[in-house]
C-alpha cells in the first residue's frame, strides 16, 4: 500500500543519524513504513484455537526530523496490532493523524520542539505538538489514541487502525483528555481526567457506555500537577496529586518544563463518587511519591485498596557526562516497584506497604476487571540504573498470597507492555485462565519484531507461541487486549 511515509527500501529516516541521542537509533528508530501483512508465520508453537481478538499498542515514531534536543516522549503516534482470528494472525501500523502531525505534513518540517523545548510561546500554537503517542483504549466501537500532556481524543477504527478523527463524546467535551482513561466494563463507562496549567488544574469526567459525556466537574487542586493515571472502584474515582510539578512562571521564563519534587509535601489521593463533583473530593494523604501507572483499585467493605508502582525518589538523577540529554535519561532511569495504599472511607483512617521491591512498571491486570478485586498483574522489569528504557522481563504478581513468577525475554530482546487476554470459554473466576501477549524487538532483527504468546497461568515456562511480525517496531508506551467478540462487533 502506499502512503506519505513509505520510501521504497528505506526504513529508518535518514536523519536518524542524530546517533548521539540512544532514542532515535538502533531499535528506538522511527519505523516509516505503514505496514499491512496477512497470514503471519508461525515460527514457534501453535496459534492457540481460544484466542481470538486484537493486541494494539501505541508508542512514539517521529516522522520529521526533530529540530531541537528529541525525547523518546516526543514522537509521532503510531498504533501497532496484531490480530488473531479464525486460527490466522495479521498485523497493521497506521500512524495516529493528529492535527498536529497534518499540520507538520503540510509544512514537511517539525513545528514544534520537544518536550525538552525551547517553548515558543510567541507562535500562536500549542507549545507541545499533541503526538497522540501514549495509550490506547477501545470503547463504543472505536479504538481511542490519548496523549500523557493531555490532548485530543483520536479515535482509530479499531480493525484498519485508520485514523477517524477527533472524538466530542457526543459533542459536549469541552476539554484535553489525559492518557489512562478507565473503562469500567460493568458499566461501560470510560472515566477520563484532564491537567492544565491554568485554573482549574484538573478536570474529571464520565464517558457513557453509548459515548456521551455525562460528568464533568474542575478539581481544585493547590496548583499545576504532572498526573499520569487515574484508578476506578466500582462506585469511586481516585485522583491523584503528587509531590512533582513544574512552576508556570519558571517555564515561561527558561522556555521548558522543569519538574521538581518535594518530598516534605505528601502524596494525596482524591476520592470521588463516579459521577461526583468537587465539593465531593475527599482527599487522603499518604508517604511522598510519585506513581506513573496504578494496577488497579477496589472497595473492600469500608476500605479502598489500590495498588501501584511507587516511585518513592522520582527526582532527576542527571548525570554530567549525558550533557544535553542528561535530564532525559535520568527522567527514564525509572526506579518503581509494587505498593499498596488503603483508605478507610468510614473512619478516614490510611495505610501503606511495600509490597515487593523488583524495579517493575507497566503494569496491568485483566483490564476487563479495572475496578474489581484482582489476584493477579503483569509488570514489565526494568534494568536498575539502565541506559534507556528496557523491558527485560515479565513478571507476574499473585497479589493474594504475595508472590511472583518472572521470565527473562533474553539476550537483546526488548518486550512492550503485556496485556492479558481472556481464553475463549474461560469462567470468569478464573482470572488467569488465559494469554499475555506482547511484541518483542530486538537489535538484531532490521525488518521484523516478534508477537509473543504467554500462557498467564505459567509464564515462567516463557512463550508457547511466536509469530514473525514483518516490520520493525520500535520499544513503545501502552497495550491492550481487545476480545474478539467485542472487536467483531464493530465490524
Ligand atoms: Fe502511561
Amino acid at each position: 500500500m502506499s502512503n506519505n511515509y513509505q520510501r521504497a527500501g528505506i526504513d529508518t529516516p535518514s536523519w536518524t543519524g542524530r546517533a548521539e541521542n540512544p532514542y532515535l537509533r538502533g531499535v528506538y528508530a522511527s519505523t516509516v513504513h505503514e505496514t499491512t501483512a496477512f497470514d503471519l508465520e508461525v515460527t514457534e508453537g501453535e496459534l492457540p484455537a481460544d484466542l481470538e481478538g486484537a493486541y494494539v499498542r501505541n508508542g512514539p515514531n517521529a516522522v520529521f526530523e526533530p529540530s531541537a534536543l528529541y525525547h523518546w516522549f516526543d514522537g509521532d503516534g503510531m498504533v501497532h496490532g496484531v490480530y488473531f482470528r479464525d486460527g490466522k494472525a495479521s498485523y497493521r501500523s497506521r500512524f495516529v493523524r493528529t492535527d498536529d502531525l497534518k499540520a507538520e505534513e503540510e509544512a514537511q518540517r517539525s513545528l514544534w520542539p520537544g518536550i525538552m523545548g525551547p517553548f515558543d510561546f510567541e507562535s500562536g500554537r500549542s507549545i507541545l505538538k499533541d503526538t497522540g503517542n501514549t495509550d490506547i483504549i477501545h470503547h463504543n466501537g472505536k479504538l481511542l489514541a490519548t496523549w500523557y500532556m493531555c490532548g485530543d481524543v483520536h479515535q482509530l477504527d479499531p480493525l484498519t487502525l485508520d485514523s477517524r478523527g477527533k472524538g466530542d463524546f457526543g459533542g459536549k467535551l469541552q476539554s484535553k483528555v489525559s492518557a489512562h482513561p478507565k473503562v469500567d466494563a460493568r458499566t461501560g463507562e470510560l472515566v477520563y481526567f484532564t491537567l492544565s496549567d491554568e485554573a482549574p488544574f484538573m478536570r474529571y469526567g464520565v464517558v457513557s457506555k453509548d459515548g456521551e459525556l455525562v460528568h464533568e466537574t474542575p478539581i481544585d487542586l493547590p496548583g499545576p500537577r504532572a498526573s499520569h493515571d487515574l484508578t476506578i472502584t466500582e462506585n469511586y474515582t481516585l485522583l491523584h496529586d503528587f509531590p512533582l510539578f513544574h512552576d508556570v512562571e519558571l517555564q515561561r521564563k527558561i522556555g521548558h518544563r522543569v519538574a521538581r519534587f518535594f518530598p516534605e509535601i505528601p502524596s494525596r489521593f482524591g476520592v470521588v463518587p463516579r459521577h461526583g463533583g468537587n465539593d465531593q473530593v475527599r482527599w487522603f494523604e499518604f508517604e511522598p511519591t510519585y506513581v506513573l501507572h496504578m494496577v488497579n483499585a477496589w472497595e473492600e467493605g469500608d476500605w479502598i485498596i489500590m495498588d501501584g508502582c511507587a516511585q518513592p525518589d522520582p527526582s532527576i538523577k542527571r548525570r554530567k557526562e549525558e550533557g544535553e540529554l542528561a535530564s532525559m535519561l535520568g527522567y527514564l532511569r525509572i526506579k518503581a516497584h509494587l505498593h499498596r495504599w488503603c483508605m478507610n472511607l468510614k473512619t478516614g483512617e490510611t495505610k501503606e506497604s511495600d509490597l515487593d521491591d523488583l524495579n517493575v512498571e507497566f503494569c496491568l491486570p485483566d483490564t476487563e476487571r479495572y475496578g474489581s478485586k484482582t489476584r493477579y498483574s503483569y509488570h514489565q522489569q526494568l534494568p536498575v540504573d539502565g541506559y534507556t528504557v528496557e523491558f527485560h522481563a515479565l513478571v507476574k504478581y499473585d497479589h493474594e498470597d504475595g508472590t511472583r513468577t518472572r521470565y527473562e525475554y533474553g539476550e537483546g530482546n526488548l518486550a512492550s507492555e503485556a496485556p492479558f487476554a481472556r481464553r475463549i470459554g474461560a469462567k470468569a473466576s478464573d482470572e488467569d485462565d488465559g494469554y499475555v501477549v506482547t511484541i518483542m524487538t530486538n537489535p538484531g532483527w532490521k525488518d521484523y519484531s516478534e508477537c509473543w504468546i504467554f500462557r498467564a497461568q505459567e509464564i515462567e515456562k516463557g512463550p508457547i507461541t511466536k509469530i514473525k511480525v514483518p516490520a520493525r517496531i520500535p520499544p513503545g508506551f501502552h497495550a491492550k487486549w481487545i476480545r474478539g467478540d467485542e472487536l467483531w462487533a464493530t465490524s
